[in-house]
């Protein structure tokens, strides 16, 4: 392992702890002014799918990118934490038995299991609105127009245009709707359709450095760029695990996609194009950042550990 990897691992493991203690410390039974209570069950659902597991990379994004503007921690963390509740309700409902109907997530069963189906709907319901409620607090930035920004960003990540639209699109590819027919989707649509339900929520992360740290119109392309990029990278190397990854390792399913009739780039590319994809997509992630020299040493990192991930 090279320096600069080992020190993005350290650096990774500790903002997913620090997340973690975030997203612990925002989930408490104690309702706050202005709920009149938090069920028992829901807060529970919420916290199995939030806590205890994940990479944290989206947090990680958020920290990194704003850490190019020496933004406060603080901030950074709440952003990201807010971005991670919205990752872990579409997780939840991506495996639900109307979706992607899998059984184990973070190695351990997925929410729906663990509970039922009605209180994991629930639960994703409420990370999701949750998310907004972190993302709107002072503690994310002092200016409410930073924050309606933020805001808005996310929801048209997360929704119709984004992710939630993505996964719409997904599921539509593998013949859910209409006459039952798998579609077999061009390379341009099965771009469309990864950068909606995967990269819209990383290219948020990114872009939302560059929002919390004042950046000028040139950074927040450049960032924006970036994390397009590395949206891209991000399900080609998760498309690419499921064909050559297990699943003890990965901690959920594998070998499922092709049967499924998922829409992939490795499907319509094979292995080797869609390695040699990833391999040009983190060159490119690298020369898109050349404007911020050494400080974006760490993003260059992220984005090889992006493509190169074992889980
Ligand atoms: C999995 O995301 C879902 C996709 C968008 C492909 P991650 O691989 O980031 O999952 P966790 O958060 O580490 O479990
Ligand atoms: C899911 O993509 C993307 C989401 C919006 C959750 P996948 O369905 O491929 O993610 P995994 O493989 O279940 O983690
Ligand atoms: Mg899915
Ligand atoms: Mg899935
Ligand atoms: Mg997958």
């Amino acid at each position: 392992m090279s320096d600069s990897e080992g020190d993005f691992l350290s650096r990774l493991s500790a903002v997913a702890v620090n997340a973690e203690a975030l997203i612990d410390a925002l989930l408490t039974h104690e309702a706050p002014e202005g709920e009149l209570e938090r069920p028992h069950r829901l807060l529970e659902a919420m916290r199995y799918a939030s806590l205890g597991g994940g990479k944290r990379i989206r947090p990680f994004l958020v920290v990194a990118s704003a850490d190019l503007f020496a933004v406060p921690r603080q901030r950074s963390l709440m952003v990201g934490a807010a971005l991670e509740l919205i990752h872990c309700y579409s997780l939840v409902h991506d495996d639900l038995p109307a979706m992607d109907d899998d059984s184990l997530r973070r190695g351990r069963p997925t929410a729906h299991k663990a509970f039922d189906e009605a209180s994991a709907i629930l639960a994703g319901d409420s990370l999701l609105t949750f998310a907004f409620d972190v993302l709107s607090r002072p503690e994310a930035h002092p200016d409410a127009s930073v924050r309606v920004a933020l805001i808005q960003a996310l929801a048209r990540a997360a929704g119709l245009g984004g992710m939630a639209g993505g996964q719409l699109l997904d599921l539509a590819a593998e013949g859910r709707f209409a006459d039952g027919r798998p579609q077999r989707l061009e390379e341009g649509a099965i771009l469309t359709l990864q950068a909606m339900k995967t990269g819209a929520l990383l290219r948020f992360g990114c872009a939302a450095g560059g929002v919390l740290g004042g950046a000028s119109a040139t950074e927040k392309a450049a960032l924006d760029r970036y994390g397009a990029i590395v949206g891209q990278a991000f399900q080609i190397a998760d498309d690419l695990l499921d064909v050559e990854g297990d699943s003890a390792t990965l901690g959920k399913a594998a070998q499922k996609d092709a049967d499924a009739g998922k829409a992939t780039l490795v499907g319509i590319l094979g292995l080797a194009p869609a390695k040699a994809r990833l391999s040009a997509l983190v060159d490119e992630a690298e020369k898109t950042l050349a404007p911020f020299g050494e400080r974006a040493a760490i993003l260059v990192e992220t984005a090889k550990f992006i493509a190169n991930r074992r889980s």
